[in-house]
C-alpha cells in the first residue's frame, strides 16, 4: 500500500474540493465509529479515505475500466451511472493506492447501495459516508446518535431514508440495497 500523504495527493489532484472535504469527513467519522465498535482503525481509515477515488471521473473512463476488468453489471447498474465510482474504487484502490485488502476493498465496493450480510467495516464506511459532518436531511441527528449505539439498527435507517429518497424522486433502487436491509430485518436486529 502507498503511504497516506501519497494517497491524500492523490485525492487533492484528482476530486473536487467539495468531494476532497467530504472524504475528510467520512475519514473522521468512520475512524470515530471504528474505535466505538471495536473496528480496526486503520482499516476503516484507508477504506474512508479510498472509498470516492473515482468519484469524479468522466462516465466513459469509468465504463473503460470496469469493461477491462471483464465486470458484468446488474440491470440496476448498467442503467444507474451514479454506481459506476463504487464498482471502480476497488480497482483503482488496488492499482493506485496498491490496497491488497479484502475487508477494505469491499468496504470502498458497497459504499453506495449496501448489499446483503455486510461487514462491520462495510457498515462503518457505508454509515460515515452519509452522516459525515457536511451532510444534511432530516433525521440526521438521530442517525448519527443511532450510529454510535447499534450499527446494525443504524444501518436499517440509514437504508430506510436512502430507499424513501429515491422514492421522493422516482429514481431505481439498486436491489443490492433492498436486499442489504432485508437481510437485517431477517437477522432479528432489534427494532
Ligand atoms: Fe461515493
Ligand atoms: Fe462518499
Amino acid at each position: 500500500m502507498i503511504r497516506i500523504y501519497e494517497m491524500n495527493k492523490y485525492l487533492k489532484e484528482n476530486l473536487i474540493e467539495n468531494r476532497y472535504n467530504h472524504t475528510v469527513g467520512v475519514v473522521n467519522t468512520a475512524i470515530e465509529l471504528a474505535e466505538i465498535h471495536g473496528e480496526n482503525k486503520f482499516k476503516a481509515e484507508i477504506a474512508a479515505l479510498s472509498h470516492d477515488i473515482a468519484k469524479n471521473m468522466k462516465v466513459t473512463d469509468l465504463k473503460k475500466l470496469i469493461d477491462e476488468e471483464g465486470i458484468s453489471l446488474t440491470i440496476d447498474e448498467e442503467k444507474n451511472m451514479e454506481l459506476w465510482h463504487a464498482i471502480v474504487a476497488p480497482i483503482l484502490g488496488k492499482k493506485v493506492f496498491k490496497i491488497e485488502d479484502d475487508e477494505i476493498l469491499s468496504a470502498m465496493r458497497w459504499h453506495t447501495t449496501g448489499k446483503e450480510n455486510m461487514s462491520r467495516l462495510d457498515k462503518i464506511i457505508y454509515l460515515a459516508d452519509l452522516i459525515e459532518p457536511s451532510r444534511k436531511f432530516n433525521g440526521i441527528d438521530e442517525l448519527r446518535k443511532v450510529a454510535k449505539e447499534d450499527l446494525d439498527l443504524a444501518m436499517v435507517k440509514a437504508l430506510t431514508h436512502t430507499i424513501k429518497y429515491l422514492l421522493d424522486r422516482n429514481l431505481a433502487i439498486d436491489g443490492n440495497t433492498f436486499k442489504a436491509r432485508n437481510y437485517l430485518l431477517y437477522n432479528n436486529v432489534k427494532l
